[in-house]
């Protein structure tokens, strides 16, 4: 390696030549700084200094210099080490908590533009980005401190400190986010080598190269700013604050895992988000399994469980379907402004606006409840409690929507009745899922078995019991949406009506007879029926292997009949269960899935 010093007008710089190549090597940089009242300081950059130290290149600078090293140190200035992510969103996956994907994207490009121009933002909004690189960064044993110190540097670079991201929209109205950041980091060596969780974590990361991490980092920091300042556009940040306070009150509290959702509820609803609070629910939680928290009374909802018919219902044919009890419960409290949103159990936690602001998803549909029942100029909170998974084929979202009815009419004495609030549940059932049939919303209002149909006009019977009928349901974790899943089958019927009307008939056929033995109590019968619905609902592509397996692992266990229940696509398994549905249950939990008893039209204390 060579040293030269060239006089560079009103600087003296130091050139290396030889091994390093300084044309391609970004990494050596020199410079020669006057310092006030003092000697001249030759500055020798970063990788240099290896040099530097590994090969005498300290006393060569001292021979070239005719001056004396002094401080020998990297910079973590590693503007060299460049890294960047960048992400197109399209408009329409923006829509959410209310918002449509316009507002949400407009939200974002207008915050990120104050982070531009705005220090004081830019401090918050690249503290946010760090949040993500930290948290990769201490996984994989880098030095966060090192990488903030450079994040920061950089964010300052221009004389100004600005935001490390960029959110613009692009030709087709999508949402670009961008990032550039140093990020100089190491896949070995060091913490690596020595601590077991930092080698796991790389390996669990695919064992990425530096600059691989590097990129994973920058992403990271990205998708980090990308959930700030959606939450912040949307609903602000604090709103969310309410439910992740009560959780980490639960968990300084030392909540057991079981308890833990109960808890973090009861905490919301008492209005006391405190540890003591939190110790007295676990005490009476353990003791009595029910823990009251207010004197309000909470208003029930049945969510549902089909036992025949699913699909072929939408299209005229029956259906049978039998309630779960208090699926989702639901409370109207006085607020002192606005209508808010409290589902803590599903981390929903949002302001409802008018209808005319045109609100998507959940708070739409409640917009457009409240519209109806000429409360939107009220102010309230809603807290709801479901006692069921959500998207898992039992009846979830007809037994929120009655729920929050029936909520509404005791909290400001409406007066409706059953026929009103089933006629509302299924106005919010078309608006979330385009052409539902009405059973869930009818067996959520009622909360009996039912045999269904909606031939032009909706209209039921109570399904008479000859034996009870002890169910077991598997759930196999997976959400589906009813909504794709009836499009799904919508579609198929398209391209091949007869084929689909003869598949609903067979539906159909197999439902009237199932009606027939439950009244009889042949449950051999039944479950024969309801296996042969199961093939069917197959052939219409309905199923998944995962619902297959529980389909398998509950027949394997007794069960004389187990088939998909509700729209599919993953979602829940019912099974009917004469001999020993325990054996059923732990069989499907020790598979890994959630299992749920529910016996049919037993006697009370039976
Ligand atoms: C969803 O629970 C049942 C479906 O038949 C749809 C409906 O009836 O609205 C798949």
């Amino acid at each position: 390696m060579n040293f030269e010093i060239r006089d560079e007008g009103d600087a003296a710089v130091i050139a290396l030549s030889g091994d390093i190549d300084l044309e391609s090597s970004p990494k050596v940089r020199t410079a020669l700084l006057d310092c006030v009242g003092m000697k001249q300081l030759v500055v020798v950059d970063m990788s240099a200094v290896a040099y530097i130290d590994s090969s005498g290149v300290a006393s060569l600078v001292e021979t070239i210099t005719g001056g004396q090293v002094f401080l020998r140190i990297l910079s973590n200035l590693t503007d060299r080490a460049l890294a960047r992510a960048e992400v197109a969103i399209p408009v329409k996956n923006l829509e959410g908590k209310g918002f449509t994907g316009e507002a949400v994207r407009d939200g974002i490009i207008l915050a990120c533009d104050l982070a531009t121009v705005d220090p004081y933002r830019a401090t918050t909004h690249n503290k946010g980005v760090m949040n993500g690189v930290d948290a990769v960064a201490v996984a994989t044993g880098n030095d966060w401190r090192a990488l903030e110190a450079a994040a920061h540097a950089y964010a300052a670079r221009s004389g100004q400190y600005r935001s490390l991201t960029r959110w613009y929209k692009n030709k087709a109205g999508d949402l670009v986010g961008e990032i550039e950041m140093p990020l100089k980091v190491g896949t070995v060596g060091g913490s690596l080598e020595t601590n077991p969780t930092v080698r796991i974590n790389h390996r669990l990361l695919g064992s990425p190269g530096a600059s691989e991490l590097a990129q994973v980092m920058a992403t990271v920091g990205l998708a980090q700013n990308f959930g700030a300042l959606r939450a912040l556009s949307t609903d602000g940040i604090q709103q969310g604050h309410m439910t992740l306070h009560a959780r980490s009150v639960a968990t300084t509290a030392g909540v057991p895992e079981t308890l833990f959702e109960t808890v973090v509820e009861g905490l919301i609803e008492s209005g006391e988000i405190k540890v003591w609070k939190a110790q007295e629910l676990v005490k009476t939680l353990s003791s009595n399994h029910t823990a009251k928290t207010s004197d309000e009374p909470r208003s029930a909802a049945c969510g549902k469980v089909i036992l025949l018919g699913e699909h072929a219902v939408v299209y005229g044919r029956h259906a049978i379907a039998a309630p779960i009890p208090l699926a989702v419960e639901a409370k109207v409290k006085d607020a002192d402004e606005g209508i808010h949103l409290l589902i803590p159990r599903w981390g929903v936690e949002q302001r409802i606006r008018r209808p005319e602001e045109h609100p998507a998803g959940v708070a739409g549909i409640l917009a457009m409840v409240l519209h109806e029942l000429d409360l939107d100029d009220r102010t309230m909170e809603i807290e709801v409690f479901p006692h069921i998974p959500r998207a898992m084929g039992l009846g979830g979202s007809s037994a929120l929507s009655v729920a929050i009815i029936r909520a509404l009419d005791h909290h400001f004495d409406l007066g409706l009745d059953p026929v009103r609030i089933n006629g509302l549940a299924f106005k919010c059932e078309k608006a979330a899922h385009g052409t539902p049939s009405g059973i869930d919303n009818t067996v959520a209002t009622y909360g009996k078995p039912i045999v269904y149909s909606n031939q032009e006009t909706p209209s039921f019977s109570d399904l008479a019991l000859g034996a009870p009928l002890p169910l077991v349901i598997a759930i196999s974790g997976k959400e589906s949406l009813t909504a794709d899943l009836v499009a799904r089958v919508a579609a198929g019927k398209q391209r091949h009506p007869e084929r689909y009307e003869r598949l609903f008939n067979e539906i159909d056929a197999l439902t009237v007879s199932a009606a027939d033995a439950i009244a009889k109590g042949n449950l051999t019968e039944l479950g024969e029926l309801m296996n042969l619905n199961h093939g069917l609902l197959n052939a219409l592509q309905l199923s998944t292997p995962e619902l297959e397996s529980l389909v398998h692992i509950c027949r394997s266990k007794g069960a004389v009949g187990a088939k998909l229940t509700g729209g599919g696509g993953g979602g829940s398994v019912v099974a009917l269960c004469p001999e020993d549905s325990d054996a059923v249950v732990n069989a499907v939990q020790h598979a890994g899935y959630q299992a749920l008893k529910v016996v049919l039209g037993e006697v009370d204390g039976a």
